[in-house]
């Protein structure tokens, strides 16, 4: 079993000094359509479940970093809270040479915290930007499994597009890397932004509590499992959106039944939930998905951009179509 340190060591060929003095990223984030949830080992964020996702190209996270004095970071224009500096400095000590101290400064053009995966292109971006640091070229695979140790979910964020996250099967997690796929998705998702507060529970905590006391714990992996099988097997937008919406209901009962029960859901969440199955009732081809948060993200197919952009704003919600 390797350590979290002795893991990057291996990808990166060892700790480096910075070849410049500041580098930056862009990275988008991703929206899962079959949810990683659990995970098989915590220290080099090993997910229990493969998972498979959609990239929202051009929203994301810019970051620069820059050697420093100490370290300290900036997120959105405001100074970073003591977690968020904490969970940032923790990854850079990954691959810290002796006496380095960064300055990380970070925007999003996606609402942070609000279950729109700003985890995801954050970890990406700071990856791609502390290797560019560096100067260390590492193929999108090795980067991708060295975002995986900031957050699980930007592993998947280095490719546009579906992309699969393996979870691997070895203890030392040199076989747990995302990969893009090569079939075109046929699906537009609009990102409905129903409320930007920080969420409740953050998902590391959700996780942990539900698959500990949700009774449906026990049959998570391989419901998950199935609904991968089936969206992998999809050829048409039909299939894939049934599936996708499925996973996140069951994964929402999962946290709901747990101790305590974990609802992310706000009065809106509920009525878009409901207003989505309406529309599908009407013959209108749209589902929903929803990660660790209240916002809900709908699927349908490509060709009926225009018409769904024109169903949202009549509905007088924020939202945004990738
Ligand atoms: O990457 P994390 O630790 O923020 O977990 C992400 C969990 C979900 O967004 C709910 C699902 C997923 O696969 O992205």
């Amino acid at each position: 079993m390797l350590t979290r340190g002795q893991y990057v060591e291996r990808i990166t060929g060892g700790r480096q000094a910075a070849r410049s003095d500041s580098a930056e990223a862009f990275m988008p984030s991703n929206i899962a359509l079959v949810k990683y949830w659990g995970k098989r080992r915590g220290e080099l964020n090993l997910p229990l479940v493969s998972s498979l996702s959609y990239t929202l190209e051009g929203y994301g996270t810019k970051t620069r970093i820059a050697l420093a004095d100490r370290d300290s970071a900036e997120l959105n224009g405001k100074p970073a809270t003591d977690e968020d500096l904490k969970k940032i400095t923790a990854f850079l000590d990954l691959f810290r040479a002796p006496g380095e101290h960064y300055r990380v400064v970070t925007e999003n053009n996606i609402p942070t915290a609000a279950g729109v995966a700003s985890s995801a292109s954050g970890f990406a971006a700071l990856t791609s930007a502390i290797l560019a640091l560096k100067g260390l070229e590492i193929p999108l695979k090795g980067q991708s499994m060295l975002a995986r140790l900031g957050s699980g979910s930007a592993a998947r964020s280095f490719w546009p597009g579906l992309v699969l996250w393996h979870k691997g099967e070895r203890d030392d997690g040199m076989d747990c890397y995302a990969e893009p796929l090569a079939r075109a998705p046929g699906f537009c998702m609009a990102v409905l932004l129903l409320d930007q507060g920080k969420k409740p529970w953050s998902s590391r905590q959700a996780m942990e509590i539900s698959l500990s006391t949700s009774p449906l714990a026990a049959e998570w992996p391989a419901a998950q499992q199935r609904h991968l099988d089936a969206a992998l097997a999809a050829r048409d937008v039909e299939t894939l959106g049934a599936v996708a919406e499925e996973n996140a209901v069951l994964l929402h009962r999962l946290l709901a039944e747990s101790s305590p029960s974990i609802v992310f859901d706000l009065p809106e969440t509920t009525v878009w939930k409901q207003k989505v199955r309406e529309w599908r009732a009407g013959g209108l081809p749209v589902w929903f998905t929803q990660d660790a948060g209240p916002n809900l993200k709908l699927l349908f197919p490509l060709k009926n951009k225009e018409i769904m952009a024109e169903n949202l704003r009549g509905q007088g919600v924020d939202y945004f179509i990738v």
